[in-house]
């Protein structure tokens, strides 16, 4: 790891958020104090006051080279994986020794290095990794049949329901589709709830988890299955909002109903600590799940949870914003952490910033997310030095019935990666740099200016792999970060890869990457700074055609 990230010091004093050290953070990156609790890290404090002391504009912040570090790190890691865990077999957690245990995949977890190899191909935009994920994912196919239990969302949306987005395989839309009428046959009408797993008739559980695999109905329901699965979303949906999530935020692990009424028989926990505790994998499962359902509903009501799940977590998290197992333990505790639990909230948090539109909730799930990852990259919770064949250390699967704790977690380090690429959705708050002209390698009728024309409904647009389009910024600048929006990117993956020069004819390539099909708004694609004075993004297509199209571009 390089040594520019050995800055995360926790400080033991509390620097009052109107200390000029405060200030400075603001001004420099557009990171604001945490609302909710004062401490920072001392490096970063450092580092910031050196950039605006020499009267730079902020450029490449800490935190930007931490998720790049991290990235790396985590292509390293998973690349590993892939090469020592055979393809029929699928990696769960780490063994004393830090080697990967493995599951058949009927196991809940069997999606998760598929949906990592399908990260990273967006993170890269090298078709290796593509490969290495359709090799993965193809021996999950069988579970798209599978109806022991709810989890078949996980099994398969993170491996098919990605590979899908990204590359619009039909053979994927084939199997997600049968995956979802699959889980729709585990939904009680007389409950309004999908069962979780066990017998419907003595024993009708329902567990929070089963949030994640909502998204799987949703999915299919906009894309050519029926619009039940849909109404079988929601009605479960609501079930978990009204019976799962307490007043004051907080959830139950599960909750058990009866199958002939639907009225709630009880209300506890399998994986928490004790039924009224709250199991803190749940209570991320809820923050996630309950932000996907509001972005793919609009239904107010579901924010409205996803806020209350979010605030409550983030006034019980501890200092460092990795939970315990449970949060019946807070700091001082010699209980295990779960640092999948931080993970996965920290992913659901970004998206709860993009979605939210009270700025000010947003800002503080932008940092509380900021803080997290963080706090992940560092040496506490990066496997970096050790042995162990995961990203993060220090998950925890199941303290309670299996004693089993403090390992690598595929799950963990799949939302760890998930959230490293949820940064991109966030623009820095610095200016964009003046651009002085723009050219394209051709055109299919729309002109090159239309990316630089503040309007997202204009757009260039070219057909064919490699058509570029190249922006001068008049004079050699300091390049850090381009932000991008293409054409229809809420429902295409665009890929492409960022070049500069200083002459207009050497091309230094800093960036493959795909854009991640989830909005029409710019998305800002990190680089290590760069002396430049012309950009070129060179396109390579995207998940439908061969286009690149653009609508808007920004450099900073
Ligand atoms: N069943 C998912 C979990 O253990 O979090």
């Amino acid at each position: 790891m390089a040594t520019s990230l050995r800055f995360f010091v926790p400080l033991t004093e509390e620097p009052s958020s109107n200390s000029p050290g405060a200030e400075t953070m603001r001004a420099g990156t557009g990171h604001r104090p945490r609302p909710w609790r004062t401490r920072t890290r001392l490096g970063l404090v450092v580092t910031l006051v050196a950039v605006v002391a020499a009267g730079c504009r902020p450029v490449d912040t800490p935190f930007d080279r931490l998720v790049r570090d991290d990235l790396s790190f985590a292509a390293a890691r998973v690349a590993t994986t892939e090469s020592v865990v055979p393809s029929s077999v699928y990696p769960q957690e780490t063994d004393a020794s830090g080697m990967w245990k493995t599951t058949p995949p009927s196991i809940w977890t069997s999606g998760f290095l598929a949906g990592l190899d399908w990260e990273l191909y967006r993170a890269t935009g090298s078709t290796a990794w593509r490969a290495l994920a359709q090799v993965r994912q193809s021996g999950v196919e069988s579970q798209d049949v599978n109806t022991a239990d709810h989890d078949i969302g996980f099994k398969v949306f993170d491996s098919f329901g990605n590979g899908n987005r990204l590359t619009g395989n039909t053979n994927s839309a084939s199997v997600l589709l049968t995956a979802a009428d699959s889980l729709a046959t585990l939904y009680d009408p007389d409950v309004g709830c999908l069962l979780s797993w066990g017998n419907p008739n003595t024993d009708f559980k329902v567990v929070i988890d089963s949030v994640m695999n909502l998204e799987l109905l949703l999915w299919a329901s906009k894309h050519g299955g029926p619009a039940s699965l849909r109404t079988i979303a929601i009605s479960h949906a609501k079930h978990l909002q009204r019976d799962h999530v307490r007043a004051d935020g907080s959830t139950f692990h599960a909750v058990w109903y009866d199958p002939t009424t639907g009225s709630v028989l009880r209300k506890g926990t399998l994986q928490g600590n004790r039924d009224n505790s709250t199991w803190s994998r749940g209570q991320a499962w809820a923050m996630h799940g309950f932000t996907m359902l509001y972005r793919e509903t609009g239904d107010p009501s579901f924010l409205a949870t996803a806020r209350s799940t979010a605030d409550w977590y983030l006034a019980h998290v501890p200092d460092d914003m990795v939970p315990y197992w449970d949060f019946d333990f807070t700091d001082g505790s010699t209980e295990p952490r779960d640092s999948s639990a931080a993970a996965i909230a920290a992913s659901g948090l970004l998206e709860l910033a993009r979605l939210e539109p009270d700025g000010q909730r947003a800002n503080t799930y932008l940092l509380a997310a900021d803080a997290t990852l963080t706090s992940l990259s560092s040496h506490a919770y990066r496997s970096d030095g050790t042995s162990n064949q995961a990203i993060l250390l220090h998950g925890t699967r199941f303290k309670k019935e299996n004693n089993d704790y403090d390992t690598g977690l595929i799950f963990g380090d799949y939302f760890f990666v998930e959230a490293l690429l949820r940064v991109r959705w966030f623009a820095p708050t610095v200016a964009p740099l003046t651009v002085s002209g723009v050219t394209a390698s051709a055109t299919d009728g729309f002109p090159a200016t239309n990316t630089v024309d503040g309007n997202l409904a204009t757009r260039w647009s070219a057909t064919g792999d490699g058509q570029w389009i190249r922006y001068d910024l008049g004079s050699k600048q300091n390049v850090d970060k381009v932000g991008i929006a293409f054409d229809l990117g809420d429902q295409r993956a665009s890929r492409f890869d960022i070049q500069t020069s200083l002459d207009g004819s050497a091309w230094t390539t800093h960036l493959g990457s795909l854009s991640s099909a989830t909005t029409n708004a710019l998305e800002t694609y990190d680089i290590p700074d760069a002396s430049a004075r012309y950009v070129r993004i060179v396109g390579h297509g995207n998940s439908v055609d061969a286009r690149t199209a653009i609508t808007e571009v920004k450099i900073y």
